[in-house]
């Protein structure tokens, strides 16, 4: 099997001063990859700031014989974004992969929670992945090549209770992705979502320590790595992966059932008919865009 390399390729990972992300800029830097390690360097709440983290790994990169920058910005707005961005333009002169990773917590249940703590962990995990991403995109387009990488979670694909603001931002950088797959595509453009468990500070306390000691953050990695190579051309995609099990997540539409002939109006009791039919999970598909949904509306269109 040929090996995974990224020489001459440069790669900004957000969130790299720790956990997963620095599993990645270490490989991505032992790969051949030039490297911008970004974090703000705060705590797990996303209050504070510092160097220390994203330093450290820069010099652990670099110990590697490896080529690495560190970028302090706070993802969460779009000038931040762009400064992330322009760190990898003046260091190494373009930008072909972003692994949008950086991430905090707030959690709470949906009736405690408050304005700023919605907002605040939209503004790092959704906001956040669109400022980085748009920013690297026109060079990306110039260049015809870009790997991108988002980071949702299972909280936000299947719930976790107490996670409404982080799950309604992980969820929504799925939209975002659709939609970057069908903008990217001509430019050579792919990007995929990952929906990581793994030990870190973010969930240190969350889980149990006998399964923490298990859910090594390097079982990720290998994934990761491979979605920002260019052997890799599938785009739009979501996986779950955990320890040694990974595996692709869709959104899926069933044939479901046609009412009526497409004139004569549809009753609530209709509905209630069918129900077995309209939620059953039979035969499901997977549609590459929204007019794709039209597709099962054949028997009700003009022939
Ligand atoms: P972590 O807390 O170890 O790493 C997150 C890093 O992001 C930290 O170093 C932090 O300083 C940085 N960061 C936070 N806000 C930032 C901002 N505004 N700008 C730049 N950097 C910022 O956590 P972990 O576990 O490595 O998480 C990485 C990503 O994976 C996060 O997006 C997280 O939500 C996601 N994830 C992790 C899971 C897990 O089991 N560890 C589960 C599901 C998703």
């Amino acid at each position: 099997m040929s090996e995974i390399t990224f020489d001459g390729r440069v790669a900004i990972i957000t969130g790299a001063g720790a956990g997963l992300g620095r599993t990645y800029a270490l490989e991505l830097g032992q790969r051949g990859a030039k490297v911008v390690v970004n974090d703000l360097g705060g705590a797990r709440d996303g209050t504070g700031a510092g160097h220390a983290a994203a330093d450290q790994v820069v010099d652990e990169i670099k110990k590697a014989g490896g080529e690495a920058v560190p970028n302090y910005d706070s993802v969460s707005t779009m000038e931040g974004g762009e400064n992330i961005v322009r760190t990898a333009v003046e260091s190494f002169g373009r930008v072909d992969i972003v692994i949008n990773n950086a991430g905090i917590l707030r959690d709470k249940s949906i009736m405690k929670m408050t304005e700023e703590e919605w907002d605040l962990v939209q503004d790092v995990h959704l906001k956040g992945t669109f400022s980085v991403t748009k920013a690297a995109l026109p060079i990306m387009r110039e260049n015809s090549y870009g790997r991108v990488v988002f980071t949702s979670s299972g909280s936000g694909i299947y719930g976790n209770f107490g996670q409404a603001n982080y799950a309604a931002a992980k969820t929504g950088m799925v939209g975002l992705m659709n939609v970057l797959k069908l903008e990217g595509a001509k430019y050579n453009i792919m990007v995929n979502t990952i929906a990581p468990s793994a030990a870190s500070r973010m969930t240190e306390d969350v889980l149990p320590p006998e399964l923490l000691e298990k859910l090594r953050p390097e079982f990720i990695t290998p994934l990761v790595i491979y979605l920002c190579s260019e052997d890799c051309k599938d785009s739009g995609m979501i996986f779950n992966c955990i320890m040694g099990w990974y595996s692709r997540v869709a959104f899926m539409s069933t044939d479901g059932v046609i009412i009526g002939d497409g004139s004569r109006d549809i009753s609530a009791e209709e509905i209630k008919e069918h129900w077995g039919k309209i939620t059953g999970l039979e035969n499901p598909k997977y549609l590459n865009n929204v007019n794709e949904s039209f597709g099962y509306l054949s028997p009700l269109l003009p022939k």
